[in-house]
Order: C-alpha cells, then sequence, then structure tokens
C-alpha cells in the first residue's frame, strides 16, 4: 500500500458522457445483495473469513459509507489508500483510482480478499498459462472475491475516478509482484502490504 501522500491533487477525468452514479444508489444497491443469505461461516469463530464472506464483508463496508466517505480523494499519480477496518481476523482498506491505474499482477500471500466497487468501474484479469487472462469487468454496487491462490491484477476500466473497498483474511500484511526478468523468466518480487503494487511490474 503506498504511503500517506505528502501532496492531494483532486482527479480530473476526460468528460465521460455517463456521470457518477448517486451514491444512494450504490448502497442500495449492495443493500439488495445483503439482503441474500449469509455464506455458511467456519465452525471455528476464530477462524479466517472464506472468499464468499470476504466478499459480503466488503459489501457491508460498501453499504455504509459513514465509514469512509470522509476518506475518498484522488490523485493522479498514484492510487490512495485508507485502512478502514483492522483486527485479528480481517483487515480493510478504501482505495481511490485514476485514469490508468493499474495493479500489475500480483498475490494477497496468503490472504484471500474480497472486493467491492463503489463508484466508477474496474476490470480484475487473473494471469493465466497457456490462455488468455480470465478477465471481468464490473461496476458500482457490484463485489467479487479473489482467493488466496489466485494471481490477480486490477486496473480502472472506467473513464472516471473509481473507488474500491478491498477486504482480506487472515489481515493482508505480505503480496508478491510479478515481473518478466531475464530471459523471459516469470520472477516474484515480496512486498509489504505497505508498498504500492506498479503496473510496470508485470502488465501483460
Ligand atoms: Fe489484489
Amino acid at each position: 500500500m503506498s504511503a500517506r501522500p505528502a501532496r492531494v491533487v483532486w482527479f480530473a477525468a476526460a468528460p465521460d458522457p455517463a456521470p457518477p452514479e448517486p451514491l444512494s444508489l450504490v448502497v442500495e444497491r449492495f443493500e439488495r445483495l445483503l439482503a441474500a443469505p449469509e455464506p455458511i461461516p467456519a465452525e471455528d469463530p476464530g477462524a479466517s473469513l472464506n472468499p464468499k464472506q470476504l466478499e459480503r464483508f466488503a459489501a457491508v463496508l460498501a453499504a455504509d459509507p459513514a465509514r469512509w466517505r470522509h476518506l475518498v480523494r484522488h490523485r493522479q499519480d498514484a492510487r490512495v489508500y485508507e485502512q478502514i477496518f483492522s483486527d485479528e481476523r480481517v483487515n480493510a482498506w478504501l482505495i481511490c483510482w485514476g485514469d490508468g491505474h493499474d495493479t500489475g499482477f500480483h498475490d494477497h500471500n496468503d490472504s484471500a480478499g474480497g472486493i467491492a466497487v463503489v463508484a466508477g468501474r474496474v476490470r480484475e484479469e487473473r494471469l493465466a498459462v497457456g490462455s488468455p487472462t480470465v478477465t471481468r469487468e464490473l461496476s458500482a454496487g457490484e463485489c467479487f472475491n479473489v482467493p488466496a491462490t489466485a494471481i490477480h491484477r486490477v486496473l480502472n476500466g472506467g473513464a472516471q475516478p473509481a473507488i474500491t473497498i478491498h477486504a482480506y483474511s487472515p489481515p493482508l500484511t505480505r503480496m508478491g509482484a510479478y515481473r518478466i526478468g531475464p530471459g523471459g523468466a516469470l520472477e516474484r518480487e515480496a512486498l509489504s502490504h505497505e508498498q504500492e503494487l506498479r503496473a510496470e511490474a508485470l502488465a501483460a
């Protein structure tokens, strides 16, 4: 994750024909998702949340803008991260994306993740070998999960700034960033969760 920015620059996106959706409508969409039955919890109450539980956890945070709305800000030069939840089982961040922002391919070490989109659009790609990457696009009011085994990449998929909420269990402490090394060999660089992922590590 990035260090706290020294200088905040409000993001000025190119004109987009579709105005941002009102937050109240996005929250209603998450509330409808949350009306579905909860995923079956692990028998051990201290166990890590599974990916479906994490997806729901991210939706719960997304449906409660009082927790995070005051932290929203955008920079053109980097994604903005703000931690909005932390306990012994889960930690969660608000992430604000500008035009072209891209994590590059990475993993979350042994943590699974749940991601809720609260504004704009994001694209997720799962790294595959011998076949094209598996891609999906998500809009405000949608959520998805990332198993701990996945190697993925997330990009701002729209013309407007995007805002997402990411929850991890066990709490995210380490990540791995992938890049192409000498001779085309795939290399993994171990990172702290406080270091920012950059697309130049491996973008395709
Ligand atoms: Fe990720």
